[in-house]
């Protein structure tokens, strides 16, 4: 997984992602644009260079999928492109065309453009678009982007003109970010061991004794980041703030679940969730366990899980009520 948006799942583009690729290249309305048709050859040539692209750079354009069928609804990411002398960074997407319409565009490439600002720390971001190309200067407006210029691209049969459209990093502030997750980063070590300390002390706060808050929140100090790279740690971003994290081992054991205090109950943990799952069953796990809080038990109780054993576990000799809980896959 490279970014997690509502509905979508961005990820590398694989070998066995050809006819989904074929589907969309070899479509002459998907690929209107291009005014070119795509062989298979071509087909391939494109998949082998988002491959070095990866390599090389670490982004190129993603297979984008739907989280719930799994189905690949198109691709989007980011690419160097040319534009008059100068390199820029943009985000392009292409869909299928039966996924047309339903918003998909708009939501793979605001979370492109938070993944590009907030994890990347690019400073600008831009879409090369063919000036009667409707529909994509709209999503590009959607996501906050301005026309910057005119030029001529260079595409198959020779130069056609194209919008510059661009968005800026210190012009987001106003807009209101959505939620995108992505893969833990060793840079996001330091808030999220500040958002678990404030986490257990405001919100487990109702659930738990001072005493037991404190012990609790005093593991802070001793979480290292080789626990969380050890495990499949994501991480909710709204901009740059985290608003939460969640790890799972590939045999299911869930081990933290916490959201930043300001985020409660908007959903965080449950997209955080739905990823942890999708990704024990890709490694095989057919059961997810986890030693819920007090203040969790609810939150897994919606999930599907069960309660298996009330347990005391002793922090510095002062016992804390946790649950062992249990969902079959
Ligand atoms: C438990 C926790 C992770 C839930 O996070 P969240 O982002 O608020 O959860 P969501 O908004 O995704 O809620 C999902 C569902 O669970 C329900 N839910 C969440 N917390 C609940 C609570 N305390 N009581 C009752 N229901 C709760 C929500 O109402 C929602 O139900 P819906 O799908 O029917 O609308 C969060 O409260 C937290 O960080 N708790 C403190 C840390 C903690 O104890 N972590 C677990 C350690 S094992």
């Amino acid at each position: 997984m490279v970014i997690v948006t509502p509905r979508l799942l961005l990820r590398e583009l694989e070998q066995s992602d050809f006819n989904d690729l074929a589907d969309m290249l070899q479509d002459p309305d998907v690929v209107y644009a291009y005014e070119h048709r795509f062989t298979h050859e071509d087909v391939q040539a494109w998949l082998d260079r988002q491959k070095s692209r990866y390599a090389q750079y670490g982004f190129g354009l993603w297979a984008a999928v739907n989280k719930n069928t799994g189905e690949v609804v198109g691709q989007a990411g980011l690419t160097l492109q040319p534009c008059e002398g100068e390199e820029v960074l943009e985000i392009g997407y292409l869909l299928k065309k039966r996924f047309w319409h339903q918003g998909y565009a708009r939501e793979a490439a605001e979370g492109i453009k938070q993944y590009a600002f907030y994890t990347l720390n690019a400073p600008k971001v831009c879409s090369i678009i063919k000036t009667d190309n409707v529909p994509s200067m709209q999503v590009a407006k959607a996501i906050g982007m301005e026309k910057e210029k005119e030029f001529t691209a260079a595409y198959f049969n020779g130069g056609r003109p194209h919008f510059l459209f661009s968005a800026y990093k210190k012009e987001e502030e106003n807009r209101s970010p959505s939620l995108v997750l992505r893969p833990y980063r060793p840079e996001d070590f330091p808030q999220i061991v500040r958002l678990f300390e404030d986490t257990i002390r405001t919100v487990n706060r109702r659930d738990y004794s001072p005493e037991q808050v404190e012990v609790w929140a005093k593991r802070g100090e001793c979480l290292q980041n080789s626990f969380f790279t050890s495990l499949y740690t994501v991480v909710a971003l709204f901009g740059d703030t985290v608003a939460g994290y969640g790890n799972i081992d590939s045999s299911g054991y869930l081990d933290h679940l916490y959201v930043h205090k300001d985020f409660q109950r908007r959903g965080v943990a449950s997209a955080i969730y739905q990823e942890l799952e999708r990704y024990a069953r890709s490694q095989g796990a057919c059961r997810i366990t986890v030693h819920a809080s007090i203040t969790a038990r609810p939150f897994f109780e919606r999930k599907g899980f069960s309660v298996q054993k009330e347990q005391q576990v002793l922090l510095e000799g002062i016992p804390l009520t946790n649950y062992e809980m249990d969902k079959i896959l």
